[in-house]
C-alpha cells in the first residue's frame, strides 16, 4: 500500500478508517495509537519482545494467575530471553478476585511491566485496572492490559489510564480475529521497526477523539510496533 494506484489509495483509506473506528471504540486519543495484528497473542509477543529489548537482567515483570495465557506466556518468555524476573499475583480463592495485597508485594523498584486482564475469560472477574495502573505508575512501571474478554461487554477508555498503558483486544470473532492496540496519547519514542524498513508516511496530527474523517495513511504501520512513550513514568 501507499502506492499511487487507485486500489492502493482505496485500501489506505479503508485502513485509516478502521484505525479511527478502533480508536473511538477503545477511547484512544489518536488513530495513530492503534495497531492491528493477527490476534492478541501475536501482538502481545511483539510488544513483550520490544519491551524486552529495553530490559536489563534482573528487571521485574508482574503477571497474574487470573490472566489468560496470552497475557502471561509473552512475558514469561522474557525470563529466558532477557533474564527478567517474573512475579505472580495470586487470586483470592473465596471470590476469584485478584489479591491486591499480593500485587502490592509483587511491585518494587525494579518492576518494569505489570500485565493484567481487565476481565477474566475463565470466571468473569473484572479487575480494578485503574487502581492497578496507578500502582504500577507509582513504581515507574508500564502496564499492559488484556481487554479481549472485556471489550464486548464494557466501555473502554484507554486514554483515561495514561500514556504508559496499553490495551489489546479482539475486534471480531473467530476465525477472523484481529487485535487492536493503543499506546496512549503521548507516544513519542518509537521503537525500531521490526518488519519493514520503510519509515511511516507522514500525516497531520489527528483531533482529540479521533472521530474526524481520515484521508491519509496511519502513521503507525500495522505490522510494526507503535511508538511508545517513556515520559510520565518515573524511571530509575
Ligand atoms: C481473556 C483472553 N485474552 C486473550 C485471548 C487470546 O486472544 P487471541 O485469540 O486474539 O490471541 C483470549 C482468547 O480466548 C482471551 O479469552
Amino acid at each position: 500500500m501507499r502506492a499511487a494506484f487507485p486500489t492502493s489509495e482505496e485500501s489506505d483509506t479503508l485502513l485509516a478508517e478502521a484505525h479511527v473506528a478502533a480508536a473511538t471504540f477503545l477511547g484512544a486519543r489518536d488513530a495513530d495509537e492503534v495497531v492491528f495484528g493477527q490476534n492478541m497473542t501475536t501482538l502481545t509477543f511483539a510488544v513483550s519482545r520490544a519491551i524486552g529489548r529495553t530490559l536489563r537482567a534482573g528487571d521485574e515483570i508482574v503477571v497474574t494467575r487470573l490472566d489468560h495465557d496470552a497475557n502471561v506466556a509473552p512475558w514469561l518468555a522474557l525470563e529466558e530471553e532477557r533474564g527478567a524476573v517474573v512475579h505472580w499475583v495470586e487470586i483470592r480463592p473465596d471470590d476469584c478476585t485478584l489479591d491486591m495485597d499480593s500485587l502490592e508485594r509483587a511491585l518494587g523498584p525494579r518492576t518494569r511491566v505489570v500485565a493484567v486482564g481487565l476481565a477474566s475469560n475463565a470466571v468473569g472477574t473484572v479487575s480494578p485496572v485503574a487502581r492497578i495502573v496507578e500502582m504500577a505508575h507509582d513504581v515507574g512501571a508500564w502496564t499492559y492490559v488484556d481487554a479481549v474478554h472485556a471489550a464486548p461487554h464494557l466501555a473502554i477508555d484507554a486514554a483515561a489510564l495514561g500514556p504508559t498503558s496499553w490495551f489489546a483486544r479482539r475486534t471480531s470473532s473467530r476465525p477472523a480475529t484481529s487485535a487492536s492496540f493503543t499506546g496512549g496519547a503521548s507516544c513519542s519514542t518509537v521503537w525500531p521497526p521490526t518488519r519493514s524498513g520503510r519509515p511511516p508516511a507522514s500525516r497531520p496530527a489527528s483531533g482529540r477523539r479521533a472521530r474526524s474523517r481520515v484521508s491519509r495513511s496511519p502513521g503507525c504501520s500495522d505490522v510494526r510496533l507503535p511508538g511508545v512513550a517513556r515520559s510520565g513514568v518515573r524511571r530509575r
